[in-house]
């Protein structure tokens, strides 16, 4: 155990567990104030293996305390991915009235290699999550098939029953399921194969967000993960907006043109959204980290991170609505401080340096309007011979992250291969940026977060000076706001 998550690259105020491997995020749940994480874990060690639930709870996702492991591997049974529900009414039986049991759905994966087999399990707790029991009657659904997992179950209020969707991984497409009770199954639907097929799909997730400025309109939100054959190579994730009935899930018309990707980074990947969120509020993590080097990444004695948590809306564009993702509010709590300028100028070639603009830890905030500038830029956690650059061209009406000056860039040979770009247009020539920036990773929120890049990196704990830079003209930073975060392991 690190208790004091001291070690070099070790993230001050993102999700890792203390020791060992870890990948997806799993059960996301808020019950009686608080939020649990559980997420894919190898008890036993540093790569992936033995897959069981690791657990931690929180009352504002970002301060976690680590329970003990609260689903184990058994009898040749790993426990994949899934997701937690809060059984209010007491549906499946499995607890009471007076306390309803909170509800894990994960995918049983077989590990004897001459029967190949997933299947879909239930587990259940009564008393919030600090022991679990798995169901006598598993598997709640087998069908006989090799590739079916990660099961994302919600309640759906309009034919009050609960929904499945969960993947066909190799035949790109997700099945819907719908049960009364948690326990028995009916099978609704399938959609897919859609969108981005270059890879199995995973992880999918399915919630209702209402669109911004449209009186009482609504969409259904479809997520599904891809591995690989993302955007920024490897392991990424895609969505769909449409409708959903209860039974099948219906892509909009105007959605059809093109992918839409939930992050432009190499690091997004399995995201997941909490339920049973208080004031309708719809937040999600992802595991901050790429299947094409995950095992390799220069971090010890644990390995795997989550991002930020995120509070999701839909905006409405041109091509209809569109995800948008902010951090949490919450992350004021973690503020040291607040440096605020105003008005500062940028003349092409110059690179700016401000005493206060300093870390290795931090977020920071800017308007900047374009000007004649063909690029602008910020040079964070730069030291002797390594940087990560933050930009946006104007030519080619696009974010960029380049982390091939990074650090330790030589994890692997996909790691700084190519620069992370994402399509971003400026409004009157603005642009937003906010930046949020840990000892081994950037989250880039650009235009009020409509265009996301997240990326780990490794630089030097020595490196943490911050540079603004234009390039073939001027730029104008409307407001430059930084705050220095707080670590959330120590306070
Ligand atoms: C996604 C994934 C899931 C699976 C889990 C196994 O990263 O491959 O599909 O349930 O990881 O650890």
């Amino acid at each position: 155990r690190s208790p004091a998550y001291s070690e070099p690259h070790r993230p001050q105020f993102h999700f890792t567990p203390p020791e060992n491997w870890m990948n997806d995020p799993n059960g996301l749940v808020y019950h009686e104030g608080e939020y649990h994480l559980f997420y894919q874990y190898n008890p036993y060690g540093e790569q992936w293996g033995h897959m069981s639930w690791g657990h931690a709870v929180s009352d504002d996702m970002l301060h976690w305390e680590h329970l003990p492991v609260a689903l184990e591997e058994e009898n040749g049974i790993m426990i994949f991915s899934g997701s937690a529900v809060v059984d209010r009414q007491n549906t499946s039986g499995l607890g009471t009235a007076d306390n309803p049991p909170m509800v894990a759905v994960y995918t049983g994966h077989y590990t004897d290699e001459d029967n190949p087999r997933q299947d879909q399990r239930i587990a259940y707790s009564l008393d919030n999550g600090r022991s679990w029991t798995k169901y006598t009657a598993n598997p709640v659904i087998d069908e006989a098939m090799e590739n079916f997992r990660d099961p994302k179950v919600i309640w759906h209020t309009e034919t009050e029953r609960w929904i499945m969707v969960v993947a066909l991984p190799t035949r790109h497409k997700v099945r819907f399921y719908s049960s009364p009770n948690l326990l028995d199954w009916k099978l609704e639907s399938e959609f897919g194969p859609a969108g981005a097929t270059g890879g199995v799909w995973e992880c999918p997730d399915l919630f209702e967000l209402p669109v911004d400025g449209r009186e009482g309109e609504s969409r259904w939100v479809l997520q599904v993960d891809l591995n690989p054959g993302s955007v920024a190579g490897g392991s990424g994730g895609q969505y769909f907006v449409g409708s959903f009935d209860g039974k099948t899930f219906s892509r909009d018309e105007h959605a059809r043109e093109r992918t839409n990707w939930v992050d432009y980074g190499k690091d997004f990947y399995a995201v997941q959204s909490f339920s049973n969120m208080p004031d309708n509020r719809r937040v999600w993590l992802a595991w901050m980290n790429n299947w094409q080097y995950a095992g390799v990444i220069p971090v010890k004695p644990w390995r795997g991170a989550m991002t930020v948590p995120r509070e999701l809306g839909l905006a409405m564009t041109e091509q209809g609505p569109r995800l948008y993702q902010q951090p949490v509010p919450e992350l004021q709590q973690i503020y040291k401080e607040r440096h605020q300028m105003e008005d500062i100028q940028l003349t092409a070639g110059e690179d700016v340096r401000h005493d206060q603009l300093r870390g290795t830890a931090f977020r920071m905030k800017m308007t900047v309007r374009m000007e004649d500038a063909k690029q602008f830029g910020v040079r964070v956690r730069k030291g002797e011979s390594e940087e990560t650059v933050i930009g946006y061209d104007v030519a080619q009406e696009q974010l960029f992250v380049d982390r091939k000056k990074s650090g330790e860039v030589k994890v692997h040979e996909s790691f700084a291969d190519t620069v992370q770009a994402a399509p971003l247009e400026t409004d009157n020539q603005y642009i937003t940026l906010d930046i949020l920036v840990d000892h081994s990773s950037v989250e880039v929120f650009a235009n009020e977060g409509r265009r996301l890049i997240t990326n780990r990196i490794f630089p030097r704990a020595a490196s943490d000076r911050i540079e603004l830079f234009s390039r073939g003209g001027t730029v104008h930073i409307d407001t430059l706001t930084f705050w220095p975060l707080k670590s959330v392991w120590n306070t």
